[in-house]
């Protein structure tokens, strides 16, 4: 089968197009002929292998993960003799990223526990570009802020592959969603639902007088005490990404949720 190796760290550059062999499954794997897969900030870190102490988990010197590719969607072609809720011709979808990833492949074989049904009214490109940030966004939203209706919910970063999700799963739970966006994203936070819509490169939101139940800062860098102060009374501080000090910060933050 054909697809993209990465030998080394380094740009995009660095990826060639490779026949290699197409993988077997083992007894509890299924084996993917995949139709779509999607780009983001993971793959960067793979492929770059960096910031550097990512590289405990994807390899030293070089990436142990020579086929990248994490979020995929495709046609299930054989199982292995344990799998026992896929079958064969099944459409399915799912995150590899935590599996050994190998989704910018032809074929990749992986464990049936990562794998969801595809609902039929989406397209293969569509469902792929679902699972890590969707994912990601769910368990924000759901399980660390526990939005409720009604609840006043900011996010800021609303326009990426993040902070779009969020917002729909926001509004999903009723909450009063506010997104924080660049001038060229107003419209698409709009559109995604939110109920308010803040410019930042013309209004700095932290100047006025409203406070949240659960601010989710994907993207942004005001300190953790100016979200604290933007915070209702038990109001809960949620931190997605950023760079290693927002992520240290956020751990010492009695108010936030990694
Ligand atoms: N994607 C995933 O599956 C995933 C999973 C886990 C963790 N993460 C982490 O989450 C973070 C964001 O990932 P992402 O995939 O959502 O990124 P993304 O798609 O690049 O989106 C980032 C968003 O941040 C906004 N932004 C940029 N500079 C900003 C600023 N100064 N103030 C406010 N907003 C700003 C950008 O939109 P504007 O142009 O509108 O500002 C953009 O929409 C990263 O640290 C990533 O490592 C991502």
């Amino acid at each position: 089968m054909k697809a993209i190796i990465s030998e080394t760290y380094g740009t995009p550059n660095t990826l060639k197009i490779s026949e290699v062999a197409t993988p077997t499954p083992k007894s509890n794997e299924v084996l993917i002929r995949v139709h779509a897969s999607s780009l983001n900030f993971g793959n960067i870190v793979l492929i770059t292998g960096k910031p550097l102490p990512v590289r405990l988990a994807f390899g030293i010197t070089k990436p142990k993960y020579r086929i990248p590719g994490g979020d995929m969607a495709g046609i299930v072609e054989t199982i292995g003799a344990n799998v026992t809720r896929i079958q064969v011709g099944n459409e399915v979808y799912g995150d590899l990223s935590g599996s050994g990833w190998g989704a910018f492949a032809e074929y990749v074989a992986v464990d049936e526990k990562v794998l969801a049904l595809k609902p039929r009214n989406h397209s293969f490109a569509e469902a792929a570009a679902v699972p890590m940030a969707a994912t990601t966004a769910l368990q924000a939203i759901r399980d660390k802020g526990m939005v409720r209706a009604e609840q006043k919910v900011l996010i800021h970063g609303a326009s990426g592959g993040v902070g779009t999700f969020a917002v729909q799963i926001a509004k999903a739970f009723g909450a009063e969603v506010t997104a924080v966006v660049s001038t060229r994203n107003v419209d698409i936070a709009r559109s995604l639902g939110a109920d308010h819509v803040i410019d930042y490169k013309t209004v700095d939101f932290t100047k006025d007088d409203q406070t949240y139940d659960v601010i989710l800062r994907v993207t942004g860098s005001h300190s953790i005490s100016t979200y604290n102060r933007k915070l209702k009374r038990n109001g809960v501080f949620i931190n997605v990404g950023g760079d290693s000090n927002q992520m240290f910060q956020t751990m010492l933050n009695q108010r936030g949720s990694l």
